[in-house]
C-alpha cells in the first residue's frame, strides 16, 4: 500500500503515527497474514478528519483492536490497518459504572472491575482481545455475553463521520452480531455492574478458567471459534463427529481439543486455513445440511 508523502505529513499534524511494512503475523493471534502500513490513532477528536482524508485520498483500510478473531490474507495487502492507541487512563470506575476505553483488553478490565467489587462478567475472563472488539462482536462464554452490560457507547460513526455517543438500548446485541456498522470505531464504553465481594467474583472467575483450559487449546495460535454455532447446534461437536479432529491444509489444523478452533500449527498461510475452512464447512453441509456461518472475520485482499 503507497502512502503519499502528503498524507503522512498530515497524519503526523492530527496525531496519527505511521508505521510502514507491519505483519499481520506479528498482529493477529493466529500468526496469519501478509504486510502492509499501520496508522495508530493517538487522538480520538482526529479520527473523524482521518476518516475523511483516508476516503479522499481513496486510502483502503480496516480497523483492527485487538487481532484475536481475525483471517488475514497473505502477501502485500491492499488496504492500510488503523489501530487504536490505549491510554493510561483507560480504565476508571464510578459506582457501579465502568468507563473502558476500547483498546483495553477485555480480560484486564474484567480483573479490573473484579478489584472495585464489580462483578457480572465473570465469564468472559479467558477471551482474548480488546474491549472495542467484544463490543463489536457481542464476545460471551459462559453464559455471559458483553451486550447487557453496556449502558453507552462512544463511537466514530461511519454513516455521520462524527464522533457519538449512543444508548445501550440504541444498540442491538444478538449472538456474536451487533446493530454496528462494519465502518464504525468504537471508543470508549460505559458498563453497568452488579456490586459483588471480590472474592465471589474471583472463585467465578477461577471456575470459567478451569472449563476453558480443559476444553480449548489455550497455548496454540488460534482465532477462538472459527463458526458461529447454527441455533440449537454446535458447531465444535458437529465437526468433531465426522472425526476432522487433526485434519490439516498445510499447517491449518482442525485442533485436536476443540474442534471448532482451527489452529496455526507452524507456518500456516491465509490460504491454507481459507481452505480448511471450506473443506470443513462443505464436510458439515453434506453430513448434516446445515452451512456454517464463519465467525472469524476474513480480510481477503
Ligand atoms: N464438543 C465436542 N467436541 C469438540 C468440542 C465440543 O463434542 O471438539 C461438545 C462439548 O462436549 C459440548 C458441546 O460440544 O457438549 C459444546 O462445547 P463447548 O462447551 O466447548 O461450547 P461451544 O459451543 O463449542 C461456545 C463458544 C465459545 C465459548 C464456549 C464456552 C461459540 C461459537 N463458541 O463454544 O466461544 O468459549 O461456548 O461458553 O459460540 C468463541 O466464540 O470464539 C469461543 C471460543
Amino acid at each position: 500500500m503507497q502512502i503519499s508523502a502528503k498524507l503522512t505529513t498530515r497524519l503526523s499534524e492530527l496525531g496519527a503515527e505511521l508505521r510502514p511494512g507491519v505483519s499481520l503475523q506479528e498482529h493477529t493471534s493466529l500468526g496469519i497474514g501478509g504486510t502492509t502500513d499501520e496508522i495508530v490513532l493517538r487522538r480520538r477528536e482526529t479520527i473523524p478528519a482521518i476518516m475523511a482524508l483516508l476516503a479522499d485520498e481513496g486510502v483502503p483500510h480496516r480497523f483492527l483492536g485487538g487481532g484475536t478473531n481475525v483471517l488475514a490474507d497473505d502477501g502485500e495487502l491492499s488496504f492500510v490497518v488503523l489501530h487504536l492507541a490505549s491510554s493510561a487512563t483507560a480504565m476508571r470506575v464510578e459506582g457501579n459504572a465502568a468507563y473502558v476505553d476500547a483498546a483495553a483488553d477485555l480480560g484486564a478490565t474484567v480483573t479490573f472491575c473484579a478489584k472495585q467489587n464489580l462483578g457480572g462478567m465473570e465469564g468472559l475472563i479467558g477471551v482474548p482481545g480488546s474491549v472495542g472488539g467484544a463490543l463489536r462482536m457481542n464476545a460471551g462464554a459462559y453464559g455471559t455475553q458483553i451486550g447487557p452490560h453496556v449502558r453507552e457507547v462512544e463511537l466514530y460513526r461511519a454513516a455521520s463521520g462524527r464522533l457519538e455517543t449512543l444508548r445501550g438500548s440504541e444498540i442491538r446485541f444478538d449472538y456474536r452480531h451487533t446493530s454496528f456498522a462494519p465502518e464504525d470505531v468504537m471508543l470508549q464504553v460505559k458498563l453497568e455492574l452488579p456490586s459483588k465481594p471480590f472474592e465471589e467474583i474471583l472463585s467465578g472467575i477461577k471456575v470459567c478458567n478451569e472449563k476453558r483450559r480443559s476444553s480449548q487449546p489455550l497455548h496454540q495460535k488460534s482465532a477462538g471459534c472459527i463458526f458461529k454455532n447454527p441455533p440449537g447446534h454446535s458447531a465444535g461437536r458437529m465437526i468433531d463427529e465426522l472425526g476432522l479432529k487433526g485434519h490439516r491444509v498445510g499447517d491449518a489444523m482442525v485442533s485436536d481439543r476443540h474442534a471448532n478452533f482451527f489452529v496455526n500449527a507452524g507456518h500456516a498461510r491465509g490460504t491454507d486455513m481459507l481452505q480448511l475452512i471450506d473443506e470443513v464447512r462443505e464436510q458439515v453441509r453434506s453430513a448434516y445440511g446445515i452451512e456454517l456461518e464463519n465467525e472469524v472475520i476474513v480480510w481477503r485482499n
